[in-house]
């Protein structure tokens, strides 16, 4: 079995792609420093898989812990989660961001680069395209213009990789950008679990379906929208999952660096994903229209005819399913 390191396996997504490992054939070590996720998730990563899971607790900027677990255990390839992802708290911290973000890639592609490891998938965002541009976003659209330091982090990242590959041949690099990846495992036993407070939308519906939060606000309602209010393309994070196996299996890691959407390719409104979780848990949401929040944009969604034409993925789940999974957790 090919060992795969998930550096923040612990969290959300990287949880989720260690479920989609397992399943492939893979064996996912995870390395995580556990400061947005919990310990508890490896205990249940094992009751979902029925396997044991390999962790390191590590902060991979810490380059002589990392390089050691490299010594320890032969590696094929690595999938890069491990990052802060708050864009309100880039703003308040940027130098932290900037630290552990960038930092962090910086020390794993030296330690990859000294064991010999030299495939690496990267979890990048939609984030990094340019706003100024007609839908659905493409691969070959224009990045950059970005208004937030974590945005910032996924730009400059992905510059330095395309760098890195120029300047050494022997680099098989993925870059995967994310549209807006929601819901869980089926089991309800892993999940979205930030530390903090949320600022995303699904994880604030849910604090207000447990009745942790009193009321939704919703930015804005006069967008040039379906409905006025923000659309966004809603991925299910296990088609994400699959869309990272996707990218390693069937040799697929060649030479080279490649970009990759990950999305469905539909937008869903605020309204539209609000009356959707309401119809398939069955818990009312209480919401309230406020002003726009800062920096977001009206629309995106994504063209991922790239990752379906040569990674031969499809997404599977679409929001009805994500809610009946949501269901699980609440
Ligand atoms: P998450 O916070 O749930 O998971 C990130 C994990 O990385 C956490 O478990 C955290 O403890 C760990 N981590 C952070 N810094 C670390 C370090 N220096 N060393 C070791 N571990 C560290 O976030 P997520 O939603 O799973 O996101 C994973 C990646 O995907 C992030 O890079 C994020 O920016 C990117 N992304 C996420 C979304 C989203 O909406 N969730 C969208 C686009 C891109
Ligand atoms: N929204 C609300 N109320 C909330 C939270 C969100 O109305 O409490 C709205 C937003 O205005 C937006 C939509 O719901 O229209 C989705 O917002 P999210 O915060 O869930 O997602 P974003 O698209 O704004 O952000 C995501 C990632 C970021 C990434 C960004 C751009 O979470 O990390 O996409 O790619 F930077």
């Amino acid at each position: 079995m090919k060992n795969v390191f998930i550096t923040g396996g612990a969290g959300y997504i990287g949880s989720h792609c260690a479920i989609s490992l397992f399943k492939n054939g893979y064996n996912p070590i995870i390395l995580d420093n556990f400061s947005n996720s919990r310990s508890s998730v490896i205990k249940n990563l094992e009751i979902i898989t029925d396997k044991k899971i390999t962790f390191y607790d590590v902060d991979i900027r810490d380059k002589k812990k990392l390089i050691s677990i490299f010594k320890k255990i032969s590696c094929y390839a690595v999938i890069h989660c491990a990052g802060l992802k708050s864009v309100a708290e880039s703003i308040r911290r940027p130098i932290d961001y900037f630290d552990n973000n960038i930092g962090s890639t910086l020390s794993l592609l030296e330690c990859m680069r000294k064991s010999n490891v030299f495939k690496l998938i990267f979890s990048s965002s939609a984030t990094v395209y340019d706003n100024n541009q007609l839908l659905p976003l493409k691969e070959t659209n224009k990045t950059g213009n970005i208004k937030n330091p974590y945005g910032n982090t996924k730009y400059i990242i992905e510059r330095i990789l395309m760098d890195l590959v120029k300047s050494d041949y022997r680099w098989s690099i993925r870059i995967a950008r994310y549209f807006n990846p929601i819901s869980n495992h089926s089991s309800g036993l892993i999940k979205e679990n930030p530390k903090g407070i949320p600022n995303n939308l699904i994880p604030c519906i849910i604090k207000v379906a447990q009745k942790k939060l009193p009321i939704l606000k919703v930015f804005g309602k006069n967008y040039k929208t379906k409905d006025g209010t923000g659309v966004r393309d809603y991925i299910h994070v296990m088609d994400l999952a699959d869309g990272h196996v996707a990218m390693i299996k069937n040799n697929r890691l060649k030479k080279g660096l490649k970009i990759y959407n990950f999305g469905t390719g539909k937008g869903s409104s605020v309204l539209e994903v609000i009356r959707s979780f309401e119809k398939h848990t069955g818990i009312l949401i209480s919401f309230k229209f406020t002003k726009r929040r800062t920096g977001d944009v009206a629309e995106s969604f994504c063209s991922a005819n790239k990752a379906i034409k040569e990674l031969n993925w499809k997404y599977r789940y679409d929001l009805k399913q994500a809610m009946i999974d949501i269901k699980k957790i609440l």
